[in-house]
């Protein structure tokens, strides 16, 4: 994609001096400044803010394109969410609020859930499961994935947690993918006050799923479904059964805590691997020092725990913190557009992190939902997904933050682990922007050629260093690693374009590969083709994200059918619903044509640029390399 001149507002605003006076970190400058001075001794003592079962020896080894952060240092992740902070002054702090969408409640102070998670983990290992085993989590948010997550984290099990959205297919290549040997799941979710069963798609998805001995269900519906007794078992009845003190495993720094697939541009999902030492300092330094989490705060993330955001920002990050968490199932439309903010009024949140798609759909309802509730307990706004438009941050600023809150636009990945680009708290933001790189990360954007663009152009964006949390690998495809690593002078490429004023802010553009962010969700182009493909009536399909005022980006998808077939209402339907089944309902295209051709280049592959231009009536550029 050619670099080109962008033209950028200068509108700013200044936050309240008062947020500087208070934060964590006062004067992000000399933050940077620090760090840059000394890169291993700023994670080093940030690192020593946490506990070591055995110090490490060193902060980092880098052997391009391989990092190794905290030599020999010994810790658990679980151990310092929980334990730290129920040894001390937090032991009877609440956790976790949870709020469902009947009206229920419930809450886990931090010495509760530490018992939970013991007697979880012991439940576990009394199904076999030993350090290094992978463990399967898909769960609605409800506490219990939670406690999943974090008993994994106590005995050294990787967990890979599947959102709960996905349909069997991608379920079936995540369980295999990583070899889970236990799938944690529930008989059902509600959404929108409705039961959709989950155990089913589970149960699909397990055919010839070899590597699964057992699977846990939680059981919330009143009858309790069947299990069948070998292979089935209960949670509570797990986890009642089972020993209540369980000592944390010694991990090593570099032992793995989880993967996490995210979609690929090649159809199949990337298992991105994360580790336990730096992924704890990179979170726990960013919850901190980033959203500012003081012990007065209640905090809501409205992720979920199923994408890295609510991995880095609902369980781990803020658990380090010792933050008060608020977790609900409800979605932010049901039973009416208040009911977000009717939770923030009724649980005093104070720091609110959610996503641009959100924000845009509570601006289409209006200002009368948010402005019937008391949001004064508001400290904090966050956005974190896909870039935050300069409309719906001025409508988050002012009707939400009204015109005192500082917003924090959180640039970062799944690969990342933690966030690396945003406005600090008390620093002037800039609306469109997401910010300046944080102290502890490096980045620049480059042009074709790998040099630096000047301000005002667009470019890739690139990370110049590694950093505690980026992700060690990618599950099984050394080599799809070792491309993330392919930027100019052995740098992280983020596969972003982006654009810098003369003040060093970043401005997001959007991908530059064959990914399509819809609500904030990563979605592969590859996946969607390959699902409408397995179609009896699909020979061909090529699918491209189209701008859409609500989603970012909606999915639109271009079929050719194979003889025999033609074009109906009714198959336009059943392909849906077949995308629908097999990858989830974030997958399924808005809408499809069916067509007599696809653009192609002589060698054969599909140019999506091309069918998104025509689609949306602009100059389809280059045609030189087009086959006929
Ligand atoms: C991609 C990563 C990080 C958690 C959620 C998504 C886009 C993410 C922003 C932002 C503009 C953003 C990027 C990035 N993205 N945050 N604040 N402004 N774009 O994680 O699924 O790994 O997706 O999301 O395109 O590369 P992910």
């Amino acid at each position: 994609m050619p670099e080109k001149q962008v033209t950028l507002s200068s509108k700013k605003y200044l936050p309240d001096p008062q947020y500087r006076k208070e934060a964590w970190c006062k004067d992000a400058a000399h933050a940077y400044q620090g760090f840059l001075t000394d890169p291993d001794g700023f994670w080093g003592r940030i690192s020593q803010e946490l506990e070591w079962f055995e110090p490490w020896e060193k902060v980092k080894e880098w052997e391009y394109p391989f990092a190794r952060w905290f030599i020999n240092g010994k810790c658990n992740m679980s151990y310092n969410c929980l334990d730290r902070n129920a040894a001390g002054p937090r032991r009877n702090k609440v956790a976790l609020f949870w709020q469902g969408d009947d009206g229920s409640e419930r809450s886990y102070t931090y010495w509760q859930l530490l018992r939970e998670v013991e007697r979880f983990a012991n439940g576990l290992k009394s199904l076999g499961i030993t350090k290094g085993d992978c463990v399967c989590i898909y769960m609605p948010n409800i506490p219990e994935q939670i406690v999943a997550m974090l008993a994994c984290a106590r005995i050294g099990a990787v967990h890979s947690v599947v959102f709960a959205g996905f349909g069997s297919d991608a379920l079936h290549a995540r369980i295999t993918g990583a070899g889970a040997k236990i799938v944690i799941t529930a008989d059902a979710s509600i959404r929108r006050g409705k039961t959709i069963p989950l155990k089913p798609i589970l149960e699909e998805a397990l055919i010839n799923a070899t590597t699964v001995d057992y699977i846990v269900v939680l059981r919330t519906q009143d009858p309790k479904i069947d299990l069948l007794p070998e292979f089935e078992k209960d949670f509570y009845e797990l986890m009642e059964s089972a020993e209540k003190n369980c000592p944390p495993e010694k991990m090593d720094a570099e032992d793995p805590l989880f993967i996490l697939y995210t979609s690929g541009t090649t159809g199949q999902p990337k298992g991105i691997v994360h580790t336990t030492g730096g992924y704890m300092v990179g979170t726990y330094y960013t919850a901190k020092y980033i959203l500012d989490i003081k012990d007065s705060d209640i905090y809501w993330c409205t992720a979920d725990p199923g994408w890295i955001t609510g991995h880095s920002y609902i369980v781990y990050g803020p658990l380090l913190a010792g933050a008060t968490i608020f977790i609900t199932e409800s979605t932010p439309d049901y039973p009416d557009a208040g009911i977000w903010w009717k939770y923030i009024e009724k649980y005093g949140v104070s720091i609110f992190y959610t996503a641009p798609t959100a924000i845009r759909m509570f601006m289409r309802y209006g200002d009368e939902y948010p402005n019937r509730y008391d949001l004064s307990s508001l400290r904090i706004l966050g956005s974190v997904g896909e870039p935050l438009n300069p409309e719906a941050f001025e409508w988050f600023y002012h009707v939400i933050g009204k015109e005192k809150l500082p917003i924090l636009d959180t640039w970062w990945q799944t690969e990342t682990g933690m966030h690396m680009i945003t406005t600090m708290i008390g620093e002037p933001m800039k609306p469109g922007f997401a910010g300046r790189p944080i102290p502890g990360v490096l980045v620049d954007i480059v042009d074709k050629e790998g040099k630096p663009v000047p301000p005002g152009v667009s470019g890739q964006l690139i990370i110049k260093e590694p950093w505690p949390s980026m992700m060690r690998m990618v599950n099984q495809n050394e080599e799809r690693y070792r491309q993330y690593w392919s930027g100019p002078d052995n740098s992280y490429g983020a596969s972003d374009l982006a654009v810098r004023d003369e003040e060093g802010y970043i401005m997001i553009l959007g991908r530059s590969d064959d990914l399509i962010i819809v609500s904030g969700h990563n979605i592969g182009t590859a996946e969607v083709e390959s699902a409408l493909v397995a179609h009896k009536a699909v020979a061909e399909a090529a699918v491209v994200g189209i701008p859409d005022e609500m989603k970012g980006n909606r999915i639109m998808a271009f079929v050719l059918l194979r003889d025999g077939f033609t074009e109906t209402a009714k198959l336009k339907q059943d392909l849906l619903y077949h995308v629908r089944i097999t990858l989830g309902p974030i997958a399924v295209p808005s809408d499809i044509r069916v067509v007599d051709q696809l653009p192609k280049t002589r060698s054969g592959k599909i140019m999506r640029r091309v069918l998104r231009a025509i689609e949306m009536g602009e100059d389809p550029g280059d045609l030189s390399t087009i086959d006929e």
